[in-house]
């Protein structure tokens, strides 16, 4: 099992470069199916991003890697049914059914993996699929899509999903006549996927807004696309650099697309700078508490809730969280209160007490999120704090720990 140890109480001082982000990488792969060779750009080194790898190469597309800049030749794909193990390994397998019914009318595939941090049913993919006109068969978790033809039509989606309207987009492009998506979901990663489909020749109004209307074509050839800064990536590391900063640098990034952290942080009386492509933080000692409420974008974003409930136990006086996505997504809280934190639970919402002062224990990750808030504890406690799990951690975190170790954290990993 991978461990880390962090060592705490040290500043971070320099400079985190921000990769590209995970929510759009593991669908713009998916996406290159969809077209005969594509280069996608600023691909972060993840190991989500290594478990498409896995299942394209398997389908049969040849995938060429050079730095972070990946290209994609997917003339001689058989639409083979994709394993269990494959689509366990993560929650964006679940792309491939779009991208396969779009392509070859058909796609056969498991329930997909990913942290388990709720229900997370997939059945807005399944209804725009039916509605495009896809017949679903059902056998145990594995679902066979297939559709003589796909033909345009509106889909009303009763909740904002990324995964649904991405999934419904890779199906949508290539069915005849119009298709709406009615409400659907605004997240900067899902723009970044209609830009790859329009380099490939998609035709797609309606980018950053509610509804997307899209006009079938018979043919999609060509893509380019690079991979936008990752937003929550960058918001852990501005956290970081609040709680134990010292004119720390997060670089390479879009201060549009985390507006709600920073507005949040600056309540709080954060001493942050935003700059164009870059943000400086620096650790506050007296921060205020507040009352966050998790939203669709641009709301506050639920991946950045566990990571910000580590910050909020440094504030003096008491700050709420409530989760309106995620039904158990408080999992880090039992092992932040192990370490000093006073933190309650009621229901889908978390009334943390601070100021805190943690101390050094053994931890345990159970989720990507969960990982990173309990990494920013540690960054703030004397002794060295054991971290367990880990793997969930680098599913989502580019070389987080070389990119720590390089602003001055005392973190090794090791395998016990
Ligand atoms: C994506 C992100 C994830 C992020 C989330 C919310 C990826 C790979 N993952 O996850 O990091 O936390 O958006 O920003 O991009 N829902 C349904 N039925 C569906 C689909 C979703 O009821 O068919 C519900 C879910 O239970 C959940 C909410 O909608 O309550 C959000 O789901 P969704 O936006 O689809 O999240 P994911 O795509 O799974």
């Amino acid at each position: 099992m991978e461990i880390l140890k962090i060592k705490g109480n040290h500043l971070l001082k320099g400079t985190i470069e921000i990769g590209g982000a995970k929510n759009s990488a593991v669908a713009l792969v998916p996406a290159a199916i969809l077209s005969d060779e594509v280069v996608i750009e600023n691909v972060p080194n993840i190991s989500d991003v290594r478990a498409l790898e896995e299942i394209i190469n398997y389908l049969g597309a040849e995938y060429y890697k050079e730095g972070t800049k990946i290209t994609i030749n997917a003339k001689k794909v058989k639409n083979k049914a994709i394993t269990m193990e494959h689509s366990q390994k993560l929650r964006a397998s679940y792309y491939f059914m779009g991208a396969l019914l779009g392509k070859y009318k058909k796609a056969e595939m498991y329930f997909p993996g990913g942290c388990s941090i709720g229900s997370r049913p997939i059945d807005l993919h399944l209804q725009g699929f039916e509605k495009l006109g896809a017949k679903i068969t059902n056998e145990g978790n594995k679902y066979i899509i297939k559709a003589d033809k796909l033909v345009g039509t509106d889909i009303h989606l009763r909740f904002a999903s990324v995964g649904a309207t991405i999934n419904i987009l890779l199906a949508a492009v290539k069915a005849e006549g119009l298709t709406r998506i009615i409400n659907a979901a605004k997240e900067p990663e899902v723009g970044n996927v209609i830009d790859f489909l329009i380099s490939m020749g998609a035709k797609i109004k309606g980018k950053d807004s509610d509804t997307l209307v899209i006009e079938g074509v018979k043919k999609l050839t060509g893509g380019h696309v690079e991979v936008i800064p990752d937003r929550i990536e960058a918001g852990t590391y501005i956290i970081a650099g609040v709680m134990q900063g010292d004119h720390l640098k997060i670089d390479k990034v879009m201060p549009e697309h985390f507006a709600s952290l920073t507005e949040t942080l600056l309540k709080m009386g954060a001493d942050i700078e935003i700059g164009d492509n870059y943000v400086i933080a620096n650790k506050t000692p007296r921060l205020k508490p507040v009352d966050i409420v998790t939203e669709t974008y641009p709301g506050f974003p639920t991946d950045l809730q566990q990571p910000i409930t580590s910050l909020l136990t440094m504030a003096s006086g008491e700050s709420t969280i409530t989760e309106t996505i995620y039904e158990n997504r408080f999992q880090n809280v039992p092992y932040l209160n192990a370490m000093g934190a006073n933190i309650e639970i009621q229901e889908m919402m978390i009334r943390i007490k601070g100021p805190t002062k943690f101390n050094s224990k053994e931890v345990i990750t159970t989720d990507l999120r969960a990982g990173a808030a309990l990494i920013l504890a540690a960054l703030c406690t004397p002794g060295t704090t054991v971290i367990k799990e880990v793997k969930h951690v680098l599913r989502g975190y580019e070389n987080i720990i070389k990119k720590l170790q390089k602003v001055g954290v005392k973190i090794t990993q090791e395998d016990v």
